[in-house]
């Protein structure tokens, strides 16, 4: 039987495996910028949020006034500094209640939103045909695992004030945060949420295969450890 002879090593790889890595180190780099503008989104709404916290406080401060008098000796019992969740129900604080509460409906959405924006990015990369004319393999592994751990860290700073407001909120499996998170999770640990039938996970092992820059499985096992944080996040939706 007749080996074919093909031009490179890359390609002989991409024949042995009948397909090859998708992904490329461009593309990386633009998931990372993606991911960095997808948390932007989700922590500019909690800084608003905080502003509405200034504004309610300062609110709150004025209703004290107002009911002055007879109510000084349990003045204190306005002045309130928790969270609105922690406080009794208090008629006195129903406006600055229900702004909160839409508020935090329009944070869900944010974050789901963006879950979605991102994932739907991630699936259009996994789902390109590769072009290896595309782009030379880097040979500089400083550059190659700097841009790498640049990418995780990008992901880590994406989930964690989603984790943070998943602890807060405590939206449930009904929410579409739940939901997108469940791509995203899928995305990175499946064959099968993508036609090339190859996770993310996987097809970055491939890509990072060919320079042989990190230890042996790190790759795999950095991947795996972003999918056991996402199986723990999904968890904490009742
Ligand atoms: C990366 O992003 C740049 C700028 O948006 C775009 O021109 C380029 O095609 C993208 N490359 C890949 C591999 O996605
Ligand atoms: C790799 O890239 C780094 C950072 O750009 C540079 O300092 C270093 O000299 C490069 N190494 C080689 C072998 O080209």
């Amino acid at each position: 039987m007749r080996i074919p002879i093909l031009p490179t090593a890359l390609a002989l790889a991409c024949y042995a495996h009948l397909t090859c890595a998708l992904l490329t180190l461009q593309t990386m780099r633009n998931l990372t910028v993606i991911t960095d503008e997808c948390r932007e989104h989700i922590v500019d709404g909690s800084e608003t949020l905080g502003e509405v916290d200034e504004m309610a406080r300062a609110l709150m401060g004025d209703q004290r006034l107002l009911r002055g008098g007879n109510e000084d000796e349990h003045g204190m019992e306005v002045e309130d500094s928790r969270p609105w969740h922690e406080g009794a129900p208090n008629l006195c604080l129903i406006p600055d209640f229900a702004l909160r509460f839409l508020l935090i409906i329009r944070f869900r959405q944010t974050i789901a939103a963006s879950l979605h924006l991102l994932c739907s990015f991630l699936l259009a990369e996994l789902e390109k045909p590769l072009d290896l004319t595309l782009e030379p393999p880097e040979q500089n592994c400083t550059v190659t695992t700097t841009q790498y751990h640049a990418f995780l860290y990008s992901t880590a700073n994406f989930l964690l004030p989603i984790q943070e407001r998943q602890m807060k909120y405590r939206w449930t499996s009904q929410s579409a945060v739940f939901e997108n998170l469940g791509w995203f999770q899928a995305l990175w640990a499946s064959r099968k949420t993508n036609s090339q039938d190859r996770s993310f996970i996987e097809q970055q092992i491939e890509l990072y295969k060919e320079g042989s820059c990190f230890e042996k499985n790190e790759v795999l096992r950095r991947g795996v450890e972003v999918v056991e944080w996402l199986n723990d996040l999904i968890d904490m939706f009742a």
